[in-house]
């Protein structure tokens, strides 16, 4: 079973930036890409860095592919997949995100609180 939790308007979203939203109990770090009108929700914990960070990187894409570059390090992690393009065992937890009547809910898995 995982839950929806309602975190924020759309308005409080930032283009082309991130803010920081509890869900669960979790840091979750949302970025809104204005260029493809796209919203994505990763783990704020940057697991290099091991720091609440993740909301304030910058984000963009490499090769198409939607990116957060960490403040820390300045290492890449997807925002589809999690992965970390520099390191292959690394990755952070991305979330499913659902836009209903300009509220924006993450989907929170049981594994997700590990
Ligand atoms: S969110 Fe990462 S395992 Fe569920």
């Amino acid at each position: 079973m995982s839950d929806w939790i309602e975190v924020c308007g759309l308005d409080d979203l930032i283009a082309d930036s991130g803010i920081c939203v509890l869900a669960g109990g979790r840091q979750v770090a949302l970025f809104y890409l204005s260029k493809i009108d796209q919203v994505y929700a990763v783990d704020n914990f940057d697991p290099i860095g091991k720091a609440n960070v993740l909301a304030r990187g910058m984000v963009g894409d490499i090769g198409g592919e939607p990116m957060l570059a960490s403040p820390l390090y300045k290492q890449h992690f997807s925002l589809t997949s999690g992965r970390c393009f520099e390191d292959a065992d690394i990755h952070i937890h991305t979330y499913p995100v659902r836009i209903s009547q300009q509220r924006v809910a993450v989907q929170i898995c049981p594994e997700s609180s590990l």
